[in-house]
């Protein structure tokens, strides 16, 4: 049997536990270029790029807002140019880089207050605990502090610094007051950072970051309603398979079905239209979500194959590795005297590995799971290259850890681009999350 989602998960929570990335970002590497959100209205942000080592995420960051029809432009410190050269944010914002206060050209052609003017929004990201300070105390020594002290535009920060500037009662007082003042915040995330420290202190995500800045901007009907997913079509597998030996006896596993039909639940609260292929589970159908019950690997594989085409494929089922060459017509009976009879066993086909496979059909953002007792990192890389997925869920279900039948999971999203790690979550808040975060790549 193969473990999936649904051998380990099960029990149901409540959400509490905070949003935190621990690692690099994670992308949908098969979402074609093409794939582009239609243009919005031309709203400008204006992005104060600061020093520090988060800084190349100032790029990517604007390769978003570039692909939500967004204007950007950009102005540097002096410290932020020793991460990203302008040339870099010129030619991805296809904009005028700003650094200089007093540049004669750049304040007869476009003056601090008119940099200010000419945006709907100052982004500043990272936002370091110097200029955080100087923004709180309404100091004005380069451009981009000149710029937010003389803006009347809304200002959202997202803060990013070692784990102690972070928690620093200095810190903390200014971001207190910033709040006060109105200033938007995009919570630091919680990991290993730059400086081999682990805590609060990482930037946001730059979809993280994207969405806070579309809530202020001019929200989607898909943000405002909270249903980023309406108008997508998500699959997902659920439960374990059963294999018949006979007409009365069958391989099975102790998959609750629970982790998948979760995720189900989550997608379609996210709008998504949800197919569910599930095995025999005793949990109940999720409402507003398509199910097909199925009971072998092949019946489950046949079910995938017609829902598609999907642009989501979450796959949470423990399918059975192996089924019975040859299934008997009639019960086998006892013999008296006899031997027990032997089964042959033969593979089932790889459900993910199949649907992930290049081709037309293939969903846009296809994840699997991984559940492991050993090497968990390389086992789950492996999983991700051998299965074609674009993100792989892994878990230690080892007996310490208490996963196994417990009520929490510790989760690992495994992606070409790197490792997040989640702290330890209800296992309904791990659905919500993953929905949340797979929302984020595919809006
Ligand atoms: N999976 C599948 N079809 C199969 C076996 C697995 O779709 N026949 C999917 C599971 O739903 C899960 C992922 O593949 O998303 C990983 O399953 P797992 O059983 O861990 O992978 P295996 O290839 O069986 O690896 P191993 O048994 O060696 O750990």
């Amino acid at each position: 049997m193969g473990p999936g989602a649904d051998a380990v998960w099960g029990a149901i929570g409540s959400e509490t536990a905070p949003w935190s990335f621990a690692a690099s970002s994670i992308v949908a590497p098969n979402i074609p270029s093409d794939h582009k959100r239609p243009l919005m209205t031309e709203k400008r942000v204006l992005l104060i790029i600061a020093g520090g080592i988060a800084a190349y995420k100032a790029l990517e960051l604007i390769r978003l807002l570039r692909r939500q029809g967004r204007g950007v432009t950009c102005v540097l410190t002096d410290n932020g140019g020793q991460f990203v050269t302008p040339l870099s944010l010129q030619a991805l914002s296809e904009s005028k880089v700003y650094s200089d206060l007093f540049s004669l050209t750049d304040e007869s052609e476009m003056g601090h207050i008119q940099l200010s003017r000419a945006a709907d929004l100052l982004v500043v990201a990272p936002a370091t605990a110097n200029i955080l300070a100087k923004m709180a105390a309404g100091l004005a020594d380069d451009l981009a502090s000149t710029v937010l002290l003389a803006t009347d535009k809304p200002v959202l920060v997202a803060p990013a610094m070692n784990v102690r500037m972070w928690l620093h009662p200095a810190t903390q007082a200014n971001m207190a007051t910033l709040a006060q003042r109105g200033v938007h915040v995009v919570q630091p995330n919680e990991g290993p950072m730059a400086c081999n420290e682990f805590g609060p202190g990482r930037l946001a995500e730059p979809p993280e970051i994207l969405q806070a800045i579309e809530k202020i901007l001019a929200p989607a009907p898909g943000l405002l309603t909270g249903r980023p997913l309406t108008g997508r079509h998500a699959l997902v597998t659920s439960g374990p398979t059963h294999e018949p030996i006979d007409p009365v006896r069958y391989i099975a596993n102790r998959s609750s079905g629970r982790q998948g039909h979760a995720i189900a639940t989550a997608l379609a609260d996210l709008g998504a239209r949800v197919t569910l292929v599930c095995g025999p589970v005793t949990v109940p159908d999720p409402p507003g979500v398509t199910v097909r019950h199925i009971e072998s690997a092949q019946q489950m594989l046949d079910a995938c194959r017609s829902a598609l085409p999907a642009d989501i494929a979450v796959f949470a089922a423990a399918v059975a590795d192996w089924r019975v060459e040859q299934t008997s017509t009639g019960k086998i009976k006892k013999q008296p005297g006899a031997a027990p009879p032997s089964l042959t066993l033969v593979p089932n086909p790889d459900i993910l590995a199949t649907i992930a496979a290049a081709g037309p059909d293939r969903p846009r953002l296809v994840v699997g799971f991984a559940a492991e007792t050993d090497d968990l990192m390389e086992n789950a890389q492996a999983k991700l290259r051998r299965k074609n997925a674009d993100w792989i869920v892994a878990n230690d279900v080892s007996p310490e850890t208490g996963i196994m039948g417990g009520a929490e999971n510790a989760v690992h999203i495994v992606s070409a681009a790197g490792i997040e790690t989640w702290p330890r979550l209800a296992k309904d808040d791990v659905a919500r999350r993953l929905a949340r975060r797979i929302a984020e790549v595919l809006t």
